[in-house]
């Protein structure tokens, strides 16, 4: 089976975030099936202005990785009952046309959060602002690792039920990239 390639990102910047700490779980769930690399959203803030002549090296960057990439891997706390400012941000960068690279490519979701809805608030906001931009995010499928705090400690994702919910979703990520592919081709 071919492996896909992903560009990961955390919207959490916190050392000992949970969400950066799920990220790595989930990488090491799909590691058969998927290469993943984490990407850096600390960006500039966004600002029309910059992008004239060119938009900065590190969003050209970030742009062209993505771009060359099967899909996009987000894993996010909510903040707000929404997107955490830096990764909108992240977010708004890409968006820009002419070349977003985030149009027709497969993005799967997750979250971690130690209430009691773990990110459900935050991931309605994500599929919005990614229906927007014309990816294709992973119908159904969602993930929320709610009261995470008894659930990722240091070394990872210990819940047993939110495993085999990402087992599952990786499974079902794999076969949407497959189906766009092909879709692509035709
Ligand atoms: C500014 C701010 C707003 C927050 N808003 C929410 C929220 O709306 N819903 C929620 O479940 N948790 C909220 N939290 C708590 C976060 O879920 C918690 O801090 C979590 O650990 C952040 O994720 P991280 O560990 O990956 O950094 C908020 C935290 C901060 C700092």
């Amino acid at each position: 089976m071919e492996k896909y390639k992903l560009i990961a990102m955390s919207g959490s910047l916190r050392k000992q975030s949970f969400n950066t700490a799920l990220l790595h779980s989930i990488i090491e769930l799909a590691r058969d099936d998927f290469d993943v690399d984490i990407v850096s959203i600390e960006l500039p803030l966004f600002n029309d202005d910059l992008i004239d002549p060119d938009e900065p090296e590190e969003v050209a960057s970030l742009k062209q990785t993505i771009r060359e990439a099967d899909g996009l891997l987000i894993v996010t706390p909510e903040y707000n009952h929404s997107i955490p400012g830096v990764l909108k941000n992240a977010i708004d960068w890409l968006s820009l046309e002419p070349g977003t690279p985030l149009r027709d490519k497969p993005v799967m979701i997750a979250g971690a959060s130690p209430g009691l809805l773990g990110t459900a608030r935050c991931q309605i906001h994500l599929r919005q602002v990614f229906a927007t931009n014309r990816a294709n995010v992973l119908p159904g499928n969602e993930i929320f690792v709610t009261h995470c705090k008894g659930k990722i400690d240091d070394s990872g994702l210990h819940d047993e039920q939110s495993i085999t919910q990402i087992k599952k979703t990786l499974s079902e990520y794999y076969k949407w990239i497959e189906f766009w592919k092909r879709n692509a081709k035709n």
